[in-house]
């Protein structure tokens, strides 16, 4: 498929995933083999007033294209101005959200609240494409509940108004995380538009991704939770779908290279107190599923210092395969 100039083949997308997805996790992902990730959601009034925290997530510096920024918000001209900016910065893609469940977001108007009206979401997909001379991309869920499930009505007016690509987690926003993702609705909607649809939700393997291309019929995959404490995984699964060949899971040695390029690239982005925070969480999702790490977890939560929680994972990684 191709969005905008860019020949992506079938492409595996690294998900946006707040609070995840910063550019320590985008080059960690990269240098596993991954190649196109979306950054963190990113809010259109907080990057106009110049928040110094939402201004740094737009740092793209020497990250390969097609750089995709997600923005969010609940207002076509804000959004618009948002997406300009983000274009400044280096951004080669604007997604916008239409998906986020959380209540913070939703009481705003925003997200996932935006398949309550498919005029205003129309809206600001219209006026953010009019503004930007890159492709406009919008992630988002079935509708606001089983009663409205409004995504394929939502993709076709959104394909009309110059939207490039959709990306559809096929689950409502009723069901937050909850249940099964139906993949059978990625299927009707991609039979509907000539424009690219990527599959997402509850993809963890290279195989469920291959399944996700035969069922629906996507022109390529996103996934989100099966990538934490795994950034190799969208490589896998990208080779694949290339391939039809399976790569090797990385050797504990490989993960350990891996998790210590993520943890200095947290701390030398942002600093030891929140890099050092920070890298807890994603200590903790390296050394799932590794055998008798349960108590190593509940260590790494109680340590404070970046050094300390690097050495118990340097013991972990140093056993055998
Ligand atoms: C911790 C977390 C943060 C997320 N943040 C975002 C976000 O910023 N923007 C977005 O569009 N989706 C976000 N999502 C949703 C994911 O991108 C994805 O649609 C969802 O997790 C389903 O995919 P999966 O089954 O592969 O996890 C987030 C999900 C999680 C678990």
């Amino acid at each position: 498929m191709w969005l905008g100039k860019y020949n992506l083949g079938t492409p595996v997308f690294m998900a946006p995933m707040a609070g995840i997805t910063d550019k320590a996790f985008r080059e960690v992902v990269r240098l596993a083999g991954g190649k196109y990730s979306f950054t963190e959601m990113v809010s259109d009034k907080a990057l106009l007033s110049c928040n110094p925290k939402t201004v740094k997530m737009l740092d793209l510096n020497e990250e390969d294209e097609p750089r995709i920024v997600q923005l969010f918000g609940a207002e076509p001209v804000p959004m618009a101005e948002a997406a300009k900016i983000a274009v400044t910065y280096g951004a080669n893609v604007i997604d916008i959200n239409m998906g986020c469940p959380t209540p913070k977001i939703v009481k705003n108007g925003e997200g996932s609240a935006l398949l309550k009206n498919l005029c205003l979401a129309e809206n600001i997909a219209a006026n953010v494409v009019k503004n930007v001379s890159v492709p406009v991309t919008v992630k988002m869920r079935l509708g606001w509940d089983s009663s409205a499930i409004i995504a394929s009505e939502l993709v076709r007016r959104l394909e009309a108004v110059g939207v490039s690509m959709v990306t559809i987690h096929a689950r409502t926003r009723e069901q937050h995380y909850t249940g099964k993702a139906d993949w059978e609705w990625i299927a009707r909607i991609k039979e509907r538009v000539k424009i690219p649809v990527i599959g997402n939700g509850d993809i963890l393997t290279p195989d469920q991704a291959q399944k996700m291309v035969n069922q629906t019929g996507c022109d390529g995959v996103m996934i989100a939770r099966g990538a934490l404490g795994r950034p190799w995984a969208i490589a896998r699964a990208q080779y694949f779908l290339d391939t039809g060949k399976k790569l090797p899971e990385p050797s504990n040695k490989e993960k350990y290279e891996l998790f210590l390029f993520h943890f200095e690239k947290l701390l030398s982005y942002k600093g030891e107190r929140i890099g050092g925070n920070e890298i807890r969480k994603h200590a903790a999702w390296y050394l799932k599923g590794i055998k008798g790490t349960a108590e190593y977890r509940n260590k790494i939560m109680n340590t404070h210092n970046s050094e300390g929680i690097k050495m118990i994972i340097a013991k972990i990684f140093a056993q055998e395969d």
